[in-house]
């Protein structure tokens, strides 16, 4: 009888686990509000985080810093690129969060990019970037941007996906159909993410319907326009006047509004005070009133034309 009591506790004990577990796991994918998720699942079987830091133009102890304040207070995805020369200062805010158990490898997201210089090298290029980050994978890499040989560096990315070395993989500055269509014609494994210039000057949605029917998810890069161009997006008066209207920023209505067109976004900064203002944007929502007007600012306008 006894026995038989042990075994029923033990029983209850695995259940209550596992639905603590499920309730865990249900949080984390669901809505804060509206139709927003923390987390996006991309076609590769991964979980991606919505919002993360970028850290083009970030270096030294400014990056470390930049990165380690991130994490602490609720970023999980990390943006960096071969490019950037930054590598390992995001590799040592990685570190010192992790080593002071603010979060573990697995609960973060890293992204990196292959340079153009290193096309004819694709592979070796992601082994540098690993090396340079301290880590022995990264969850996505992206092709910087179109170049000459695009088709061999798909492949290296295809197989270091293969050997472990990446969990994801995804293309970065491919803007229309065609291109994206090239891409699907010799790619054995889907791209992902798509990461692209995208503002409330520039929006895509034309491509971000497209790439729907492939689970391909679309990143939006210069969130706010990009170093020397925030002022005219923080000051777009429509902008300013849903600020006005729900007592937030304008940063925080820009992150929103990309939130809930579906992107995922990766707002750069260097000051604490930002980072954590642009993280906080999951406790209210824009109505379909002023998600339209944010729509009606677009001009097909892009900062840059690589
Ligand atoms: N794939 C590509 O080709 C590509 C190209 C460009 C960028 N990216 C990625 O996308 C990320 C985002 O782009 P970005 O960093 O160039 O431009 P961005 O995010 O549009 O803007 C960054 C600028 O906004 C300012 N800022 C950030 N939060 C703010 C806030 N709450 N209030 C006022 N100002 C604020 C920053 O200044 P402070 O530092 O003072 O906060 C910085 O000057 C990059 O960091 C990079 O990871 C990718």
């Amino acid at each position: 009888m006894r026995k038989l009591h042990f075994i029923i506790l033990i029983l209850i004990v695995f259940f209550l686990a596992g639905c603590t577990q499920q309730i865990k796991e249900d949080t984390e994918i669901q809505d804060t509000k509206e139709d927003v998720t923390m987390y996006i699942e991309l076609n590769s079987g991964y979980k991606m985080p919505r919002l993360g830091l970028g850290t083009w133009t970030l270096k030294g102890e400014v990056c470390q810093n930049s990165v380690y304040h991130a994490l602490k207070c609720g970023y999980r995805l990390i943006d960096t690129a071969r490019y950037y020369g930054n590598e390992k200062d995001v590799g040592i805010g990685i570190a010192r969060a992790i080593k002071e158990g603010l979060v573990s490898r697995e609960e973060i997201f890293v992204t990196s990019k292959i340079m153009p210089s290193d096309y004819e090298r694709a592979y070796q290029g992601i082994k540098d970037s690993l090396k340079d980050l301290g880590l022995d994978y990264l969850d996505l890499i992206l092709i910087h941007q179109p170049g000459y040989n695009d088709e061999a560096v798909y492949r290296a990315m295809e197989e270091a996906q293969k050997n472990g070395l990446v969990s994801s993989i995804g293309i970065s500055n491919y803007y229309t159909k065609q291109q994206v269509d090239e891409v699907l014609s010799y790619a054995k494994v889907l791209p992902a993410v798509i990461q692209n210039e995208n503002h409330i000057y520039y929006q895509n949605q034309q491509l971000r319907d497209y790439v729907k029917e492939y689970s391909i998810v679309l990143e939006s890069w210069y969130p706010f326009g990009g170093r020397g161009h925030t002022a005219e997006n923080f000051e777009n008066e429509t902008i300013v006047q849903i600020a006005d209207e729900l007592g937030k920023t304008p940063a925080q209505i820009i992150l929103r509004w990309h939130l809930q067109e579906g992107y995922i976004v990766i707002p750069g900064s260097g000051n604490p005070d930002h980072i954590e203002e642009n993280y906080d944007v999951f406790d209210f929502s824009l109505n379909e009133e002023q998600m339209k007007k944010i729509e009606a600012i677009d001009l097909q306008r892009r900062y840059e034309n690589w």
